[in-house]
């Protein structure tokens, strides 16, 4: 009788969710480790969302398996106080919550208990009859990967293993190893249990929809493929920061390091998708064999290359965003106090294939960095001048650059040049947007939804292949030899809260290309000579504002030399020093030196000196000459402060009038 209710209930909601066409398998999902963090964060948040949007069908079940001591009733509860805390449903739907949690299931058991397993199979049939899930079962290995063969061999004992009555799947969770070694060896010890198309290893920066995106963009508009190549294209910048440091994780990211934790798999995979060849199909072969080909084809470095073309930095104490103090990743919570482990990395890579040899595609990421961001930069060549000798636009041809914002906020952006209003030939850097929160509308996910989701459908597209993982481990495995064997003597070499180490500025080749850093809207926002600006203004001067890096002790600015430029301090205080080696003035955040190059060609008066690691953006002359006509207040505001520092007097009229004659 219960039974019959049951599956009376199971029906009316089927019709009552409108269940979707293109909904999920039925199945169970089994969760090894189910009591632990991913669970609450994000697996059933994730499973919940798409259930509201009517993608998993009513005969789906969870099954959580864990040590610790629960029974469905109290795991179900945990998960309601859970799911409260962690889902950013909006609004919550709290009718559909009650219907989905009933699907929820525990049973305890260790994974070295071969009778725990026992217990989980009868479960499993259990469940299976009661849900009608098609004997279709997802194992999630929510645990450490030296527990995945041990689970496997015990699903194999069981006879879990095998797609004999439904499809039988597991998805594993990074890291797929530690090295090229030891993934060959994790790789081994899966596929002697299961088949390759039966292993789900999940990387969850392809769960993003600004990832997924970049095929879209690059496959489905037909004005950007024919332009994608070495012939246009200059340079590729994939950058992806964190403002934390390590918090908590400190034990694993000892033997981790950003190399390994975001390098080796959520970079490489942006790049694999930015720079491979249209597939076939949007099939899952046909897009791993093309991120396959990319992949190989990027050039192995040798042990010397290591040292041109990787950096590595490691975070000492700084600044919190809240302007807390932050201690140095050596003090933090199971960390070495001489730790050698890399909370920064940065790369630079060649891809050796016909489309982007002399290419090279720059990789950064790092902890405690001055802003949370994902973002992808693709800089065209610039365009050839001649056609503009004669007027003021010669000498001032910027190149294109198209930027793929992954997060937080997710959009595309292509950067280029535009003739200023008025008589003469004046060019500006403008901007078109696209933003996925003005062009859809979509409730906040997690990014494991389509995961998940497409792991239910059979599809594999966004999960890497075994030769994928190890591909990828090939690419980074000398830099990870190079830097085991010679310890960093320069650690820590960036504060907490910056842009990273100087290294990574040079090796961009600084005179000719930059890492897109934008300045913090706070610092423009104090800088007095921006005062009153409007938000266009703001945005204007960021776009025009190129960042530097100095460590203590370098000198940013020579006596007597013939600079062009003006620098705003981002971070840290520089030191004004006379010839005579005095030192005058010191100068802190939101205060700017340089001035007066921009106003007459006169050699520099003093010399700078980074006080402090410093970050420092710097205003081109020709920069300054564009913004003149269009900000007087703005001119006016540099011509005060040289009067006031230098007792330089420049006529704002003759700078204007000397503008318009360029
Ligand atoms: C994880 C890393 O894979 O990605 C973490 O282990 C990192 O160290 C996280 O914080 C970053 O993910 P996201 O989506 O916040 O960029």
């Amino acid at each position: 009788m219960d039974e019959m209710i049951h599956r009376q209930s199971i029906a009316d909601l089927a019709a009552a969710m409108n269940l979707r066409e293109d909904a999920a398998d039925p199945c169970i999902m089994v969760i090894f480790g189910a009591s632990g963090d991913l669970t609450k964060r994000l697996l059933v948040p994730s499973l919940f969302n798409l259930y509201c949007d009517n993608l998993l069908p009513p005969s789906f079940a969870i099954l959580g398996m864990a040590m610790d001591d629960f029974t469905t009733e109290s795991f179900r509860a945990k998960m309601d106080a859970d799911v409260r805390e962690f889902s950013r449903r909006d609004p919550f739907d709290e009718q559909a919550w009650q219907a989905f949690c009933k699907a929820i299931h525990y049973i305890q058991g260790t994974f070295d208990d071969a009778s725990a397993f026992t217990r989980l199979q009868s479960e499993i049939k259990a469940i299976d009859s009661e849900y009608h899930t098609g004997g279709n079962v997802l194992f999630y290995m929510a645990t450490p990967p030296s527990l995945f063969g041990m689970i496997s061999s015990q699903l194999e004992a069981s006879g879990l293993n095998d797609d004999n009555g439904g499809w039988h799947r597991i998805i594993v969770e990074k890291p797929f190893g530690t090295d090229l070694a030891s993934a060959i060896e994790l790789n081994r010890e899966i596929l002697s249990f299961w088949k390759e198309e039966q292993v789900y290893r999940i990387d969850h920066y392809l769960g993003k929809e600004a990832v997924q995106n970049l095929l879209a963009f690059r496959f489905a508009n037909g004005m950007f493929e024919p332009l994608w190549n070495r012939t246009h294209i200059d340079h590729i910048q994939i950058t992806a920061t964190e403002q934390v440091g390590v918090e908590w994780r400190g034990a694993y990211y000892e033997k981790a390091g950003v190399m390994r934790d975001m390098i080796q798999n959520h970079l490489f995979q942006m790049m694999a998708y930015l720079c491979m060849e249209p597939p076939v199909s949007f099939d899952a072969e046909a897009i791993r064999n093309e991120k396959f080909k990319l992949l190989s084809a990027v050039r192995q470095m040798s042990h010397e290359d290591v040292a041109e073309n990787a950096v590595r930095g490691q975070y000492g104490e700084g600044v919190k965003p809240d302007g807390s103090p932050a201690a140095g990743y050596r003090q933090e919570v199971h960390v070495d106090p001489h730790s050698n482990t890399e909370t920064f990395a940065a790369l630079k890579l060649r891809i050796d294939n016909w489309r982007w040899h002399g290419v090279p595609v720059y990789l950064r990421s790092g902890k405690a960095m001055e802003n949370k961001g994902t973002e992808i930069v693709v800089q065209f060549r610039r365009a050839p001048e001649f056609t503009f000798r004669g007027t003021p636009a010669f000498g001032q041809l910027e190149a294109n650059q198209l930027i793929f914002r992954i997060q937080p906020e997710e959009g595309i952006e292509l950067r280029f040049l535009a003739k200023r209003p008025g008589p003469s030939m004046h060019m500006r850097k403008v901007n078109m947007h696209f933003e996925y929160d003005e062009a859809f509308t979509r409730q906040p996910g997690t990014g494991y939804e389509t995961m998940l989701y497409d792991c239910m459908h059979g599809d594999a597209s966004l999960f890497s292949r075994t030769d994928l993982v190890e591909t990828s481990w090939r690419i980074v495995q000398p830099v990870l030899d190079v830097w085991r064997d010679e310890r960093a003597v320069e650690f820590p070499n960036y504060p907490f809260g910056s842009w990273g180490p100087k290294a990574s500025f040079e090796l961009l080749n600084p005179g000719h290309r930059r890492w897109l850093d934008p300045i913090p809207r706070r610092v423009l926002e104090c800088v007095p000579m921006f005062e009153g600006s409007d938000d266009a203004m703001l945005k204007a001067f960021a776009m025009m504002l190129k960042p530097m890096v100095f460590n203590a002790g370098d000198e940013i600015v020579s006596y007597g030399s013939e600079g062009g430029e003006l620098f705003i301090i981002e971070k840290g205080s520089v030191e004004i020093v006379d010839p005579k080696g005095w030192v005058r003035t010191e100068l802190g955040e939101g205060q700017v030196f340089g001035e007066v190059s921009l106003l007459i060609t006169k050699k520099r008066q003093a010399s700078v000196r980074a006080r402090t690691y410093c970050v420092v953006y710097t205003l081109e002359k020709r920069d300054f000459v564009k913004v003149l006509k269009d900000k007087p207040q703005f001119a006016e505001r540099v011509m005060q402060m040289a009067r006031e520092r230098y007792n330089v007097i420049v006529d704002a009229s003759q700078l204007i009038a000397g503008e318009a004659d360029e």
